[in-house]
């Protein structure tokens, strides 16, 4: 991703990223030299923000939008519709929009995952980025890939020529097997996945923290009262044994919530659910 924002932009370009999201939106402005505008990713605009309130001259200078649903750290989903709002807006106004899809796997109740690629016009201007990081449990062996039309391919594939052009064989051959099973790991995962996101919501609901389910992902985005940053909720936390992330870290528009990851058996978060409404 940040390969990609080398590729594409110069100094004084900007990228349009959500707020709060993943770190790496706001570094690859960083590592190219370009600006950051963030557009607000939250309840109050069901986690759609309205692309017609971004001023005329961020758009002028804009070269990339990117983009994540299922969301890290919102855990929430767009609408097709919404997608198709994106295209247009890329379309109208010559703007890059990159789709990460690192959680395409693990959305979760009847929702159903959509690709920037369900909308006919995408193609044109819009890639998407997909990991086999969470999918298939292998994060770390950093392997994932990038799907668009070859020529918005071409600048980045150019780029990495010259930096990175192969991945070590074996994990290239793991990925390969995980690529061309049948996929019947996929609905275990999303299965794991899902009964872990029932188990937490269902101990941090039932001690009374009002929390909001999350359609896909891996983790709980949790608004904590008001009397805590999230930094300070962070540290009290972890005086309770568990490890949260503070949403700040995601961004300023984070302020004021926790990521809760998924990432331990049920039995645990149940545990943990219990250990961090003892802090509201
Ligand atoms: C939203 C999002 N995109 C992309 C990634 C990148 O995953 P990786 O670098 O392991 O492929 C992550 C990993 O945490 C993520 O949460």
């Amino acid at each position: 991703m940040a390969h990609l924002a080398l590729a594409y932009l110069d100094p004084g370009d900007i990228i349009i990223a959500p707020d709060p999201g993943y770190p790496i939106y706001s570094a690859c402005a960083r590592l190219a030299g370009a600006d950051l505008y963030t557009v607000p990713v939250n309840e109050d605009n069901n986690f759609m923000p309205d692309l017609s309130l971004i001023p005329l001259d961020i758009l002028r200078r804009a070269k990339m939008m990117i983009f994540n649903y299922p969301g890290n750290p919102t855990a929430a989903l767009a609408t097709k519709e919404y997608f198709k709002e994106m295209i247009s807006f890329g379309l109208k106004h010559n703007i890059l929009i990159v789709h990460d899809f690192a959680y395409s796997e693990l959305i979760f109740d009847n929702n159903e995952p959509i690709s920037i690629f369900h909308i006919p016009d995408a193609k044109k201007i819009a890639v998407e980025f997909n990991s086999l990081s969470k999918s298939f449990n292998m994060a770390g062996a950093r392997i994932g890939y990038l799907i668009g039309y070859p020529s918005l391919l071409k600048p980045l594939a150019s780029l990495k020529s010259h930096i990175d052009y192969g991945v070590f064989l074996p994990i290239q051959n793991a990925a390969v097997k995980a690529l061309t099973s049948d996929y019947s790991f996929l609905q275990e995962h999303k299965e794991t996945y899902q009964a872990r996101r029932d188990v937490l919501f269902d101990s941090l609901t039932e001690n009374g923290w009002n929390v909001r389910k999350p359609d896909g992902g891996m983790f709980i985005w949790a608004r904590i009262p008001p009397h805590y940053t999230s930094l300070s909720f962070s540290l009290e936390a972890i005086e309770q044994g568990v490890v949260v992330t503070p949403g700040n870290a995601f961004g300023m528009g984070g302020e004021g919530y926790v990521r809760i990851a998924l990432v331990q058996s049920d039995e645990r978060l149940r545990e943990a659910g219990l250990r961090l409404t003892s802090l509201i």
